[in-house]
């Protein structure tokens, strides 16, 4: 088959670990016959550094004509980087959420498990790492705070900030069936999560995801608040399958999530919306302090371009052999920096790329 990725390096780390998924990925097509071409597009600081703003519309476009898009991480440091002097509709996370809005990716899967290999590293007490995890944390990707009104202004003398959490219905509706759909292809449950006992957004939130439920008989289904949520994480992780949630908590959540999986690193995720198309990338961000020293963990990355396999090219023989490589790689003791332990093998962020397009 052949296909088109627009790939976003993106700032820090995001080259390094971008070009180790390429890697990945052309192994994955020479093996299974299929023939990938690329097109680069600026997002981020880079692209502020070239255009003068994190996102053109020129980018949205190629983006859009794409089959897929391959994202590395962007943004630098906030309190050095010059991008953070920039009003915060130019700084480079502007560009991100213009394009989730724009390509209308309103469903991000987080998929969180612990390998049995990273146990060393994961933080939490070994009798609840010994039962291990495996969840796909579904997060609203367009609405929520991110996309309501925001303002500054002084009021009465007083400088007061403005955020508004806006939902309605149909944008709960079509995250939650996603959810739903999802978890029937795994262990038929849904966990979802608000604060109904003080948001009217979130009490609407599970009003709908009710009303989805019923669709959905053999999916069990509960109800949790993002306080409990965030104590349930560290305390049972083992208890979640599929965690569906708005934006801001998904953004918090994931990235506890994926702190016990034992690194950032480790979690990728994908951008969907209604139609085969979607956007993926690695959850974390992009590791100024590391960019640059082929020191970052592109397995994240990778896992993220065997999901676009699977999800936007159906190709699902070709997602499993890199998820097993991936796999294969850690079970014979490969490890970068963040997720080393003692008698393992340190080796730089290419070296496991390579390592990971060896076993394919
Ligand atoms: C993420 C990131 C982004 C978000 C930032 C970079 C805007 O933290 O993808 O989780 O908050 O969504
Ligand atoms: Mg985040």
């Amino acid at each position: 088959m052949n296909k088109n990725i627009a790939v976003i390096k993106g700032d820090g780390i995001g080259p390094e670990i971008v070009t180790e998924a390429m890697k990945i990925l052309d192994r994955t097509a020479e093996k299974f016959g299929h023939c990938f071409s690329y097109e680069q597009l600026l997002m981020g600081g880079c692209s502020i550094d070239v255009n003068g703003v994190p996102l053109t519309d020129e980018t949205i476009e190629r983006a859009k004509a794409a089959d897929a898009v391959l994202m590395g991480s962007i943004g630098g440091n906030t309190s050095t980087s010059p991008w953070y002097k920039l009003p915060a509709d130019k700084r480079p996370e502007a560009g991100l959420l213009k394009l989730r809005k724009s390509l209308n990716l309103f469903a991000n899967l987080r998929p969180a498990v612990l390998y049995s290999e990273l146990k060393d590293a994961c933080p939490l007490k070994a009798e609840i790492a010994e039962k291990g995890f495996d969840m796909m944390i579904m997060r609203e990707l367009t609405g929520g705070l991110y996309f309501g009104a925001r303002e500054t202004r002084e009021i009465d003398g007083v400088m007061t900030a403005v955020d508004t959490l806006t939902y309605n219905e149909n944008e709960i509706r079509r995250i939650a069936v996603r959810a739903f759909d999802i978890a029937m292809k795994r262990r038929k449950k849904v966990t979802s999560v608000d604060k109904a006992n003080v948001l009217d957004s979130s009490r609407l939130w599970r009003k709908v995801v009710e009303e989805v439920a019923r669709d959905y008989p053999g999916v069990s289904y509960e109800h949790m608040l993002v306080d409990n949520c965030a104590m349930q994480l560290v305390k049972d992780p083992a208890q979640f399958d599929v965690v569906l949630t708005e934006n801001m908590f998904g953004d918090i959540l994931s990235d506890e999530a994926s702190m016990i999986t034992g690194s950032i690193g480790m979690l990728a995720s994908a951008s969907l919306n209604d139609t085969k198309f979607g956007l993926y990338e690695p959850s974390g961000g992009s590791a100024p302090d590391i960019a640059g020293q082929n020191k970052a963990n592109p397995i994240a990355t990778i896992l993220s371009a065997a999901m676009l396999l699977r999800f936007s090219f159906d190709m699902d023989k070709e997602a499993d052999a890199v998820e097993a490589a991936v796999d294969k790689a850690l079970k014979d003791g490969y490890r970068t920096g963040d997720i080393m332990s003692d008698g393992m093998k340190l080796v730089s962020c290419s070296e496991m790329g390579d390592v990971i397009a060896a076993n394919i």
